[in-house]
């Protein structure tokens, strides 16, 4: 049982950002990622097609013998991630943008998030939002475009940063000192938000906490691998495999599969 992979999904190759986070904490593990790339971007469909492709992504994970799943899209988690968890007999970690870390530790008051359209109109992301930003200004900004570029492998592009350029200016504007990085594409574009943002704006995501999660919820179900085999860690994409193989790197093993 435990030596079962963990899968993870997302519309592309944005999930790989937590992938890498739970890696490296939990090097034993087996898993298999599966990149959604044929319908990305998941940011502009509706709440229905979200849940049928998060559905999906899942029966194919469960095909293949995974003992939990990560939802490494937070459009997939503020949309589906309910629905998965009533439907499917196996624990499911989620992701969220980190507004709670950001709110509770601001000193200008003022806190910019930048997302998909899919998770800025989702009722889970209104929910924690309105939880925990009562006296603070919240900048909302759909990042459109930034996940197609990605995708492409454009995260460093002239194009790209014209883009954050355009999302960045209302929250310089309004003085943040957060950045909350609301799609796991974004982490993709560091470079760039370093560049244009003003030093003392700290960027978070939720990568990390995410990978804890992970650990927490195997322990919680005895779903540790505890053996010493060298584990394997497989990645699945529906288009051209290039830009996923360039960002998982050469000790990976990246193929096409057609779902
Ligand atoms: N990585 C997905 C997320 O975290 C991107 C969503 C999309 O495909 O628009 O939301």
């Amino acid at each position: 049982m435990n030596t079962q992979p963990i899968g993870i999904f997302d519309s592309g190759i944005g999930g790989t950002s937590i992938f890498k986070e739970i890696h490296a904490l939990l090097p034993n593990e087996n898993s298999i990622y599966l990149a959604d790339s044929k319908h990305a971007p998941y940011g502009n469909k509706s709440k229905q097609d979200i849940i049928e492709l998060s559905a999906k992504n899942t029966e194919y994970l469960l095909s293949k013998n995974c003992k939990l799943i990560v939802v490494a899209c937070n459009t997939a988690t503020t949309n589906a991630v309910s629905h998965l968890r009533s439907k499917y007999n196996v624990p499911f970690i989620g992701i969220e943008p980190a507004i709670k870390p950001a709110a509770l530790n601001t000193e200008t008051k003022a806190v910019g998030i930048l997302a998909t359209k899919g998770t800025l109109s989702s009722e889970l992301f209104h929910k924690t939002t309105d939880l925990y930003s009562n006296d603070i200004n919240v900048i909302e900004q759909i990042g459109e475009g930034i996940v197609p570029l990605v995708e492409e492998g454009k995260a460093t592009s002239n194009e790209m940063k014209a883009l954050l350029t355009d999302y960045l200016k209302p929250m310089i504007d309004a003085n943040i000192d957060y950045l909350v990085l609301g799609c796991t594409h974004y982490p993709y574009v560091m470079p760039l938000l370093l560049e244009l943002l003003p030093k003392h704006v700290k960027i978070i995501d939720s990568g990390l906490a995410v990978a804890k999660q992970t650990k927490a919820v195997l322990e919680q179900n005895q779903l540790l691998n505890k053996t010493a085999k060298t584990p394997e860690n497989a990645f699945y994409i529906n288009t051209n495999i290039t830009v996923l193989k360039d960002i998982v790197g050469a000790n990976f093993k990246v193929e096409y599969l057609d779902f």
